[in-house]
């Protein structure tokens, strides 16, 4: 399959200009309202009783400011940030070494934690709960478990797939966040705050194109602000403006709503195979040939959101706006 311009998943070239364009601060980190809001209360609070944090988990779609907003609560909270992710820590005494590693209301940040193995997640239930770990120790009949003290951290998980949580895992975050996906104007701000960093001219109506086509997403918004860049950089004089933003992504294969090929595909099989459905997740993964978890947690959020499909009890379907987006008569269903 080919590379999407609007993966949002995290990419090589991401991890080079992300470590620029990352909000440090809660007041730079535009958007999700509601998080930022009570973070800040249980931030301010926990400082003045001079605690650590309590346990906080986000989860959402990829490119939504999860890492961001972890590594915004260390330095925040003026703390050491210490990352790992799920599929990184593979055997449960990796994960009481790191444990034991951490100093006095440090941040340890664990990223993609659905993925952490039972064994080791079993290691962070005494270690969330009471700051502690148990160790066994000796072999057989002598064998006894030793509970070892922790300094006092804060966990913070992200998830994109927050269902595959187990529920002692997930009953143990004091705070859980959905990261919703930003409005265009909320875009807009990001892209001109971006393009500053990265010295690029651009104006308001270039930037609102590429916030429109943007899917909700700071994270393709940077991405695509970098592509555009280079087309106004060759094709023209180097500014963006609306017709640079728009030939560009018109030229990327981005539509006015922010979709492309693989969306199109999702969709248009729905409605030319399955006649807009309902349709089993599985087998419309399998009739594009995509994994159905890569479908549910990456591309059918913002579909969603957008009001181009919708989740119902006996599968998936095309909505009304989906037929209008492609020009494609819609026949109310009788049933
Ligand atoms: N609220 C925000 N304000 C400004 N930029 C943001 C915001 N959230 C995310 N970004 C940008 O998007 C990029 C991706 O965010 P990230 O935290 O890595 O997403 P996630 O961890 O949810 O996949 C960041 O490097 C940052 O440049
Ligand atoms: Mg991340």
């Amino acid at each position: 399959m080919a590379k999407r311009s609007i993966e949002t998943t995290l990419t090589e070239e991401d991890i080079k200009i992300e470590g620029s364009l990352r909000p440090q601060f809660l007041k730079d980190y535009i958007g999700q309202k509601k998080a930022k809001e009570t973070l800040k209360i249980y931030i301010e609070a926990a400082k003045q009783r001079n605690d650590p944090l309590d346990h906080v988990l986000f989860y959402g779609p990829p490119g939504l400011g999860k890492t961001t907003l972890a590594g915004i609560i260390a330095n925040e909270m003026g703390v050491h940030i210490k990352t790992t992710s799920g599929p990184a820590i593979e055997k449960p005494g990796e994960m009481a070494a790191i444990l034991n590693n951490l100093q006095e209301g440090d941040i340890l940040f664990v990223d993609e934690i659905h993925r952490l193995n039972r064994q080791v997640e079993e290691v962070l239930y005494p270690a969330m709960e009471d700051y502690a770990i148990d160790i066994m120790i000796g072999k057989g009949a002598s064998a006894r478990s030793i509970r070892l003290d922790l300094p006092k951290f804060t966990l913070v998980g992200a998830t994109t797939r927050v269902g595959l949580l187990t529920a002692p895992l997930r009953d143990r975050f004091g705070v859980i966040h959905r990261l919703e996906f930003y409005t265009p104007e909320e875009l807009t701000t990001i892209i001109m705050h971006s393009a500053k960093i990265l010295n690029v001219h651009i104006d308001e109506k270039g930037a609102k194109e590429l916030a429109r086509r943007s899917r909700g997403t700071p994270r393709l918004a940077n991405r695509l602000l970098k592509r555009v860049r280079d087309f106004a950089q060759i094709r023209y004089d180097g500014d963006i403006t609306y017709d640079v933003a728009k030939d560009a992504l018109d030229l990327m294969d981005v539509d006015r709503m922010g979709l492309d090929h693989v969306d199109r595909n999702l969709i248009l099989t729905m409605i030319k195979k399955f006649d807009g459905g309902p349709v089993g997740l599985d087998t419309i993964a399998a009739a594009i040939g995509e994994d159905s978890g890569t479908i549910e947690d990456v591309y059918e959020p913002y579909l969603i959101q957008n009001g181009f499909l919708n989740r119902t009890p006996r599968g998936r379907v095309a909505t009304k706006s989906a037929y209008e987006h492609f020009g494609i008569p819609f026949a109310e269903s009788e049933s």
